[in-house]
């Protein structure tokens, strides 16, 4: 049946379509799990999320802030002369020790998992990135490609960045394990102690302001603590002079997809981080 009247929800003849853009935004948020944006003017134009008041102020979590040092005592001289060479070259721009941090790591063998992997990841993005991103270990994709966070889960991270009006070369993405663990298992402890000097290292040469630590094995790992990513999350601690802020990893989004609205709340407070300068 033809409506007596034009339809008024439809675009007139002066009305312009929305654009790719646009229509892309309200699937990333449909996406995080936010259902609508408010028509009243002065509820969108609110400021967003202010600053943490001191009640709520970011937790000093002492045993997060583990000198570079101590964790090359923990068992892997080696690393000595790649955080020397990092603070000597302590003037030089954030690529240049990048790219010094990626030389020690070389083709590296200081644990088991390089027999298994096809190819070291790194990591990619921005060396001066303001906003960093840490993951667990490569999976296959990344293990192929080089990459990190470029399958299925990758493919969700970077509709998160872009919920924040961000891209993924804006920002700078890691994992706590360089190379793909056996059948995806968990990394063991021995092998996160020879790991992770090399990404404290990569936070250190880029020194980002906020840090988002996805998923329990990174939060945990980071943070040196047992607590579940459930209580960690909604929570904003100091990390290597950044704020941290763990979140669900994007694989269990993929499975929970309930819980994409934490993340959306997670990264709204990320944004206002950065927004407040
Ligand atoms: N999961 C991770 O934790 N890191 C990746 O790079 C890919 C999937
Ligand atoms: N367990 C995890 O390891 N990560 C999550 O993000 C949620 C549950």
């Amino acid at each position: 049946m033809r409506p007596s009247r034009p339809d008024r929800r439809a675009p007139g003849p002066g009305a312009t379509r929305p654009s790719g853009q646009l229509a892309a935004h309200v699937a990333y948020f449909r996406e995080l799990g936010v259902s609508g944006v408010s028509r009243d003017r002065v509820w969108r134009l609110r400021p967003t999320d202010p600053e943490p008041s001191p009640a709520t102020a970011p937790e000093p979590v002492a045993a997060a802030q583990p000198e570079p040092c101590a964790a090359v005592a923990a068992g892997a001289p080696v690393e000595l002369s790649m955080f020397d060479q990092v603070a000597a070259l302590s003037a030089a721009t954030a690529e240049e020790r990048l790219r010094l941090i990626r030389e020690e790591l070389g083709d590296c063998t200081r644990c088991r998992l390089h027999g298994g992997r096809k190819t070291l990841v790194y990591g990619v993005g921005n060396p001066d990135a303001a906003l960093m991103f840490v993951g667990e270990a490569p999976g296959r994709d990344e293990d192929l490609q080089g990459i990190p966070f470029v399958g299925r889960a990758g493919q969700l991270l970077t509709r998160i960045i872009e919920a924040i009006d961000l891209r993924r070369d804006d920002v700078y993405i890691a994992n706590v394990i360089k190379c793909r663990p056996p059948d995806n298992r968990n990394p063991q402890p021995d092998e996160v102690r020879t790991c992770e000097p090399f990404l404290f290292a990569q936070i250190d040469a880029i020194r980002p302001r906020v840090i988002v630590a996805m998923g329990s094995f990174a939060a945990r790992t980071l943070l040196r603590t047992e607590d579940a990513i459930s209580r960690l999350r909604g929570r904003v601690f100091e990390f290597r002079g950044a704020r941290l802020i763990p979140t669900f990893h994007p694989a269990f989004l993929l499975r929970s997809p309930d819980r994409k609205r934490d993340v959306w709340e997670d990264m709204k407070k990320v944004r206002s981080i950065l927004q407040a300068g």
